[in-house]
């Protein structure tokens, strides 16, 4: 197969990438409101002749038939935006104050799109199905549920996605076999006491003080009750407690995440946040609760699916590279990964000329090298066409 061919042919849609990429920053949606991007990628896969329908209010699930049986193959895009101001003052800024596509999911959603219009002028040469999986609250760590349910990884024998990566220069792919991302959650700890005057603390249960005993309690769970040499993170980053000054408070609650990298480590945080906060607050009389909420689960790339992405990648005249660090950051690509084998792949955009393309993501000062759009586009539409199994283009 010429994946020579593939990267020109992705190279001749630079146009309608940036086209694309900046009609969605410009209109950046929060997770489960993004009804215009729906319908933006609803409008394109029509204009392909790809059929589509809905997942949920606002996933897009397309499915394009090939010639032959060569198999099934599901591609992935995540299309939400963040609540950041943007602040890059590009020519195709946000113009929805406070709300930025600063995670690159504009950039994901034109790409997939760009493989999409390829592939669909190259069905013939398709050796079997490809679906375009249109992601909806990637941030919020929902949408990958609905797309599951829905049966659009049945039969599926891998699965790719990207994702754009400011610490990887352009032209270089990260392609890392094992762990890539943490499973994250979400907790929220609601500790119930007794109000009293605070002149006669006995005959009260100081919430707010068995809260502040709870947060230093749970980071004694980091540093003495788990593996050393096994990353984790159990944050709090909210608390609120009491009414005023002078009374005992009754009520407090918190809100905090754990980052684990294993299915067993994750189940042990949450069984010792549990037990530490109920114990914790039992000592001021005080009872506690902890109300968990999955965002997903760690992102673990099959080897064998990643060999073969890292060798798509250089036949595209890119640059694979495996030396990324580990992120507790999470994405969860990783459900899809837990059903079907595939690859996560990390599409370099930083270009030291463009001061914006150095910035992190989830920062408002982000940016990417648009030259990344046709690579990432080439990079979809090319696991398409080998993992079906496509003889020629
Ligand atoms: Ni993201």
């Amino acid at each position: 197969m010429e994946m020579d061919a593939v990267m020109e042919a992705a190279r001749g849609e630079r146009a309608y990438l940036v086209r694309l990429r900046r009609e969605l920053h410009r209109r950046p949606e929060l997770a489960l409101r993004e009804y215009e991007t729906a319908r933006v990628i609803e409008r394109e896969l029509d204009a392909f002749g790809i059929p589509h329908t809905r997942i949920g209010d606002t996933g897009v699930l397309g499915t394009l038939r090939g010639g032959r049986d060569g198999g099934i193959v599901a591609l992935r895009a995540d299309i939400d935006a963040l609540p950041i101001r943007e602040e890059t003052g590009a020519a195709y800024q946000s113009e929805t104050e406070g709300v930025m596509h600063a995670c690159g999911h504009d950039a994901h959603t034109a790409c997939l799109l760009g493989a999409a219009k390829l592939l669909s002028q190259r069905a013939d040469a398709l050796g079997g199905e490809v679906r375009f999986l249109f992601q909806p609250a990637e941030e919020t760590g929902g949408g990958a549920g609905d797309f599951l349910r829905a049966g659009a990884l049945d039969g599926v024998r891998r699965v790719f996605g990207l994702h754009v990566a400011p610490d990887l220069p352009l032209g270089t792919i990260g392609v890392k076999p094992g762990l890539n991302n943490a499973a994250v959650d979400h907790f929220r700890i609601c500790v119930h006491g007794r109000a009293a005057h605070v002149s006669t603390p006995h005959l009260g249960a100081d919430a707010l003080y068995a809260a502040c005993q709870i947060v230093s309690a749970i980071q004694g769970i980091v540093s003495r009750r788990t593996s050393p040499v096994e990353p984790i993170i159990l944050g709090i980053g909210k608390l609120s407690a009491g009414t005023t000054y002078n009374a005992v408070a009754e009520y407090a609650e918190m809100e905090g995440t754990t980052r684990t990298v294993s299915q067993e480590a994750r189940m042990e945080a949450r069984e010792k946040i549990d037990a530490v906060s109920a114990h914790v607050a039992a000592v001021s009389g005080a009872e506690a609760q902890v109300v968990w909420t999955g965002i997903c689960s760690a992102l673990v790339n099959d080897p064998a699916a990643c060999g073969e992405s890292a060798a798509l990648v250089r036949s595209l005249g890119l640059t694979a590279t495996d030396q990324r660090p580990l992120s507790l950051g999470g994405d969860n690509f990783s459900e899809y990964l837990r059903q079907v084998p595939g690859c996560y792949a990390y599409l370099g955009t930083s270009n030291p000329a463009l001061p914006n393309t150095l910035a992190g993501i989830h920062n408002g000062h982000f940016d990417l090298d648009e030259d990344a759009l046709p690579q990432g586009a080439a990079l979809y539409a090319a696991h398409a066409l080998a993992w079906t199994g496509s003889k020629a283009l």
